[in-house]
């Protein structure tokens, strides 16, 4: 892992150093080193030459000058051991947490996120500690798991609960951000009739307890409720071009059903909704091998294989960065916004540009690490799947207009965050 601090350029030159902002009442900043220091630091204590055999022969004050050495300051992470040597790791409890915000009972919420330990939801996790809220996390982890937020087990203000959405769950709580369901073709591929029962039978029970508590209720849908569209970009009036039989549609009509019964609750019950379309996401933690394309192109240029291009390269797909998608939750989940709302970033590429791009910014990202790979890795096109749709881009107005919400990072410095995620992951042999 490189020490060197990564300068982060947003899309006017600006350099970002906290993420989030303050709007409709609820302060979402927090600084981006210490969002940072969540995932793109390993939590252990390494050293390659000096750490003998086994973590016991480390005494006491050598381990706290390694930890010392290690965190340069971020005294709260683990004190857990990784051998190089043998790629296995000790782990301890942590020696502090990181700092949250004391927040008074009256903007202090006690906020239910449901798949928090995936992708989206362990981002959301880490932010919504940070500013001090009382966080509970319900996954059944199956495809989300507990290191993406082990960071915070044991801190007064989380709680992590394996369970499965299907099955209904008591708790109090202010807010619901319902994000339980698996979100690439293979996960949600792999048991079609679950996936269908996890977004209708998962979001009628979330709602439910909606309902009860008086929570708001936020549901993450998706750019799939618009199938293969007609009309570009998509605007949040578009009703959608669906196959309702083809291999997408458990994801893509379970995602409407859950819509249409967000609305029904809201309609006949009075449940406080909210309803955010996302758009292609990546960053860091995002599952290497779930064949969404970012993930495939980075893992493939780091291990020097040749990109694999489905279809001819011409279809265009828009990429929004983590943060970006998280600061929109925030902002949708706390507005008075009960439409529709898309949230994504409008940047067009085609698949063979992106593909161009990853190459460029993994051979970046190498040779300021000093790695020099031996030849150069190709790309090469493959017949693409069914159904997969052409063309698809956010027509984003509603959330700039509503929300005053705009993407802020460029799908380059995103991506270059991303290689040294996955470059770190792949060195400690974890991915
Ligand atoms: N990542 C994207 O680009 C994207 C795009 C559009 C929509 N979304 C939506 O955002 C949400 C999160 O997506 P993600 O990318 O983090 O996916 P993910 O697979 O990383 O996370 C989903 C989480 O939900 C959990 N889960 C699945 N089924 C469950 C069940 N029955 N009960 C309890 N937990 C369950 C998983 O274990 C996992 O932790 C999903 O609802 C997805 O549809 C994501």
């Amino acid at each position: 892992m490189s020490a060197s601090p990564i300068i982060t350029l947003d899309k006017n030159g600006q350099e970002i150093l906290t993420v989030g902002f303050n709007r409709f009442g609820f302060d979402s900043e927090v600084g981006l080193e210490a969002l940072r220091s969540l995932y793109l630091r390993p939590h252990y204590v390494v050293s390659a030459d000096e750490i003998p055999a086994t973590a016991s022969d480390l005494d006491e004050e050598s381990q706290e000058k390694q930890h010392a050495k290690f965190n340069q300051g971020h005294i709260y992470l683990s004190k857990s051991i990784f051998h190089p040597n043998t790629h296995s790791i000790s782990y301890t409890t942590l020696s502090r947490f990181p700092p949250v915000k004391l927040l008074p009972p009256s903007t202090r919420k006690r906020i239910l996120v449901t798949g928090g330990a995936g992708f989206v939801g362990s981002h959301l996790v880490d932010r919504l500690m940070l500013l001090g809220h009382e966080v509970t996390v319900i996954d059944n982890f199956f495809t989300g798991s507990k290191t993406t937020v082990s960071h915070w087990v044991g801190h007064p203000n989380f709680e992590l609960v394996r369970h499965d959405v299907v099955e209904p769950f008591m708790i109090e709580c202010d807010q619901i951000y319902h994000l339980a369901c698996p979100a690439s073709p293979p996960h949600y591929q792999f048991n079609a009739v679950k996936t269908i029962k996890t977004s209708f039978l998962g979001t009628l029970n979330m709602l439910g307890l909606a309902k009860r508590t008086k929570a708001r209720f936020l549901i993450s849908s998706t750019s799939e409720v618009y199938g293969d569209p007609e009309v570009h970009p998509q605007s949040e009036d578009y009703w959608g071009n669906v196959n309702p039989i083809g291999p997408r549609a458990c994801y893509d009509e379970g995602k409407r059903v859950a819509e249409t019964l967000t609305y029904g609750f809201h309609r006949q019950d009075g449940v406080d909704v909210r309803v955010a379309r996302i758009f292609n996401t990546y960053g860091p933690r995002m599952n290497p091998y779930d064949g969404r394309v970012v993930s495939n192109f980075i893992v493939q240029a780091l291990r020097g294989e040749d990109l694999t291009v489905y279809g001819d390269g011409k279809q265009t797909r828009s990429f929004q960065y983590i943060h970006d998608l998280v600061d929109g939750l925030i902002c949708l989940m706390n507005s008075d916004e009960t439409r529709p709302v898309n949230i994504g970033n409008g940047d067009e590429f085609t698949i063979g540009e992106f593909a161009e791009l990853v190459r460029e910014i993994v051979e970046q990202v190498q040779e300021r690490d000093g790695e020099k790979p031996a030849k150069r890795v190709g790309v090469v096109y493959k017949p693409i799947p069914q159904d997969d749709p052409q063309r698809r881009r956010p027509d984003t107005t509603r959330a700039k207009e509503t929300l005053g919400w705009q993407p802020r990072w460029t799908v380059r410095m995103g991506l270059e965050e991303m290689v040294r995620y996955y470059k770190a992951k792949m060195a400690e042999g974890s991915i």
